[in-house]
């Protein structure tokens, strides 16, 4: 748990990206493992999901981390065509004890995983930018109301 002496300053950002190469269990320790690091010294917390080649993540934290983090992980080769999805403050963390979480699309309730899905689907088959489409901000909004049980 985060010790959040400025919950009230929490931004939420959630993205959705295209995986530049197939990501194995190895590949996603690396990454985590990295993040966790990371957002342990910078305040921030979240979730991570990875499937067929699209990741989904939320960061939230305080906006200057977000930001910063943000413009890291934008800049990272491992994905392309980072789409904003959701960005804007909250007044909670949703999920204030996960450094990086991962939410494996195997483990989740077939509900949450068609979310997933379909969110994927959007981002291959959308428009250019897939932050345009209002679908998939309800789609991203229902899958975290979903996860968060
Ligand atoms: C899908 C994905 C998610 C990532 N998530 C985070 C994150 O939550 N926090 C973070 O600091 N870096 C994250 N990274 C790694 C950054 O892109 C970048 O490699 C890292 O922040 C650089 O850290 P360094 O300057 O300490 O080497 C992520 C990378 C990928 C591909």
């Amino acid at each position: 748990m985060i010790a959040d002496a400025t919950t009230a300053g929490i931004s939420r950002l959630v993205y959705v990206s295209a995986a530049t190469a197939p990501q194995d269990s190895d590949a996603l320790t690396r990454i985590l493992a990295k993040s966790r690091d990371n957002n342990r010294r910078d305040g921030i917390t979240g979730l991570l999901i990875y499937h067929d080649m699209t990741f989904i993540q939320l960061l939230e934290g305080a906006p200057d981390d977000i930001a910063r983090c943000f413009a890291r992980i934008s800049a990272d080769p491992r994905h392309g065509s980072v789409s904003r999805v959701l960005d804007g403050p909250v007044a909670a963390r949703s999920f204030p004890e996960w450094q990086m979480g991962f939410a494996d699309t195997r483990e989740m309730s077939s509900q949450a995983r068609d979310k997933v899905l379909s969110i994927g689907e959007l981002r291959t088959n959308g428009s250019a930018s897939v932050s345009d489409d209002p679908g998939l901000s309800v789609l991203v909004k229902s899958l975290l109301g979903t996860l968060r049980g």
